[in-house]
């Protein structure tokens, strides 16, 4: 498999356009295919997570009609199969690595008036559970059934629906997404009930295509809808892709680096917020962009940090991120930790212990919590080798340590960064002096 070296660099300078963003474009393929009629999508991002999700909506009836490349996107026009056209010929959907296409898709076809579907994926996804949606979707009347263990392959098969009150045991943007698109099939009205915000994209995008989203507190409500209209949506960047630039360019003394047009929703960006007590040195200018999602341009120059503490209110919006804060952690002066994040052992990898054993392997004095770790930052990490072990964000971690560090660093298997950025690894020597 690859192995890839990222040796030292003097500065990260220059400009970036940050790749398409992941969640969106999942959200775009899967509200495009439920929909009537057809549904541009400007910068859908190329990467094999949303490959998986574009392939799994056409097997599901929708119909591509055109696809332009632009930058590391797609301009898609799709033409959906309608709220409850879903092909129920379509048995078999392969999900690849993508968890966000696992635990949403099954929000809509849970509600088609025929067909049984099965969603499997690759190796890792066999080990992301799927019991968080099918339980709140067998209390809408569903018939849907998993592996022991709560894990894929996972069988949905179409029936009639009601409206339940539902509260989020773990903040879950996923869960939130599939029980509100469950809700658009179900009779009466469906309420999420969560305590801490997690990404609110499938809300913004639902209410862009005609539903009534109704949002108050920490509650969530739709109800039950004939058809849905998505007719366009324009991508705005990876703030999740950004982040690994915004770190590197703090990290790296001398630095100054622009990324163009990041989306920048507040339920996202709960680095720039850890990154600001810490030191950093991070500004934007922000815009309102087509279909609502707040977008900017993000201007970072390097800075000396020192430590933070890290806890759950600020977990949902910086989820994707954590495994960046530890780095940031090992380049400050002083102590950060992160807790309420045992969420984070659920992901690609089991990420509190893939970052603290990478890091630790680099010089980094960290510790592992059973809900986070704390870091003794010492102004550097010396460097060594990493494994990405499966996980796209910790390839592009591995990176990042590299080009900061003292001696370089080798990421065994870095091929893995093309799940969510393909482009990663050629932006970044765009930028590196
Ligand atoms: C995502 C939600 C988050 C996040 C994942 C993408 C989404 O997962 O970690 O990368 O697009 O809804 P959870 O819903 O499990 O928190």
């Amino acid at each position: 498999m690859s192995e890839v070296r990222f040796d030292p660099v003097s500065r990260v300078s220059g400009e970036l356009v940050a790749p398409p963003d992941k969640s969106i474009s999942h959200r775009a393929a899967i509200l495009g295919a439920m929909s009537d009629g057809p549904v541009r999508i400007r910068g859908y991002l190329r990467a094999a997570d949303t490959a998986a999700t574009l392939e799994a909506v056409t097997e599901l009836g929708a119909r591509l009609s055109g696809a332009q490349p632009r930058g590391a996107g797609t301009d898609l026009e799709l033409v959906g199969a309608g709220l409850r056209g879903a092909d129920p010929g379509a048995d078999e959907i392969d999900v690849g690595n993508a968890g966000t296409l696992l635990r949403i898709l099954p929000g809509w076809l849970a509600g088609q008036p025929r067909g049984t579907w099965t969603l499997d994926g690759d190796e890792t996804i066999r080990r992301r559970p799927v019991d968080r949606v099918a339980h709140p979707l067998r209390r809408m009347g569903a018939n849907v059934d998993f592996r022991e263990g709560g894990l894929p392959p996972m069988v949905v098969e179409g029936a009639d629906l009601h409206g339940i009150e539902y509260e989020l045991p773990v903040a879950s943007a996923q869960v939130k997404s599939c029980v509100l698109l469950a809700g658009l099939l179900a009779d009466g009205d469906t309420t999420v009930v969560e305590q801490i915000p997690s990404r609110d994209h499938t809300e913004i995008m639902l209410r862009a295509a005609g539903a009534d989203v109704r949002t108050e507190g920490g509650r969530v409500s739709v109800s039950g809808l004939r058809r849905l209209e998505l007719s366009e949506v324009d991508v705005p960047g990876d703030f999740s892709s950004a982040a690994f630039f915004i770190v590197a360019a703090t990290i790296v003394p001398g630095s100054e680096l622009t990324l163009r047009g990041v989306g920048v929703n507040p339920t996202r960006t709960g680095l720039l917020g850890i990154l600001e007590r810490m030191g950093g040195d991070v500004q934007i200018t922000e815009r309102v962009g087509a279909g609502g999602e707040p977008v900017g341009d993000i201007v970072v120059r390097a800075a000396a940090l020192g430590g933070t503490d890290v806890a759950a209110p600020e977990i949902p919006c910086t989820i994707d991120e954590l495994p960046l804060v530890a780095l940031l952690g090992a380049f400050a002066e002083g102590r950060v930790s992160v807790h309420g994040a045992e969420e984070l052992r659920r992901k690609e990898s089991d990420r509190i212990s893939t970052v603290v054993n990478g890091l630790r392997a680099l010089g980094a004095r960290i510790e592992e919590a059973p809900d986070g770790f704390m870091i003794e930052g010492t102004g550097g990490l010396a460097g060594g080798a990493i494994d990405a072990a499966g996980d796209h964000r910790l390839a592009m971690l591995g990176a990042l340590a590299g080009l900061a560090s003292r001696e370089g660093v080798t990421v065994e298997n870095f091929d893995v960064a093309g799940v969510s950025y393909p482009g990663f690894a050629d932006d970044l020597r765009g930028v590196v002096r």
